[in-house]
């Protein structure tokens, strides 16, 4: 393991229970990571008020002040680069990274999504797994490319749909095992311990040092 902290940024826009549970494993010595920076297009996002809640550093980044997509991307990267962010997280981010951002950290972005990519990309994805008839359903942590929910995979898990599922019900069951996947696999990351080939992300062994 890695002696020094991954540096993480986290991306959120609203309530922040992936950011709680990654302050979570960090105080509780799960995850060997310091949140440098927690960044939000929403000025209302309770994730803020979570990282200050926390003595994080919180900025709201208002898209409204950016003329395009791309200008406003380059405000997120220079304030992930100003603190020197090894890892950036999406924590319900509701904005589609541009390929400038994603080439900047290739490899070095992360998303959580409530379904088992790649089925039911996008929004609303258990609302969709419902709709659709699925009896599993589950969350995915992967990296980010420049699609919608497509880059390669790194964990996964399952949850039963059960008969008298809402969307509500669903969503929290889902919920559980995204606070616990998703700290799980910046930890696997800080350890130096994921290899990307081609679509394939492998878990390697051991106690590999970062480079
Ligand atoms: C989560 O369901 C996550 O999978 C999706 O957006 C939601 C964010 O929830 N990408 P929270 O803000 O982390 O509570």
């Amino acid at each position: 393991m890695s002696e020094t902290a991954l540096r993480l940024g986290v991306l959120a826009s609203g309530r922040g229970s992936n950011l709680q549970a990654i302050i979570d494993a960090i105080e509780a010595g799960r995850l060997q990571a310091r949140i440098e920076v927690v960044l939000s297009d929403r000025a209302d996002a309770h994730a803020l008020d979570r990282a200050c809640g926390h003595g994080i550093k919180a900025v709201f980044v208002d898209p409204k002040a950016y003329a395009a997509r791309d200008l406003f991307d380059s405000a997120v990267v220079g304030a992930l680069r100003a603190h020197q962010v090894e890892l950036v997280c999406l924590a319900g981010f509701m904005r589609l990274l541009t390929p400038g951002f994603v080439a900047e950290y290739r490899g070095r972005i992360m998303n959580i999504h409530p379904a088992l990519l790649p089925a039911f990309p996008g929004l609303h994805a258990q609302r969709q797994a419902l709709e659709y008839g699925a009896r599993v359903a589950g969350c995915t942590v992967h990296f980010v490319d420049e699609g919608v929910d497509t880059g390669p995979i790194i964990l996964q898990a399952t949850v039963p749909v059960l008969d008298d599922d809402t969307e509500e019900s669903l969503s929290a069951r889902i919920l559980v095992e995204e606070h616990a996947i998703y700290p799980r696999a910046i930890q696997l990351f800080a350890e130096g311990r994921l290899a990307i080939k081609g679509r394939r992300v492998i878990i390697l062994d051991g106690d590999r040092v970062r480079s």
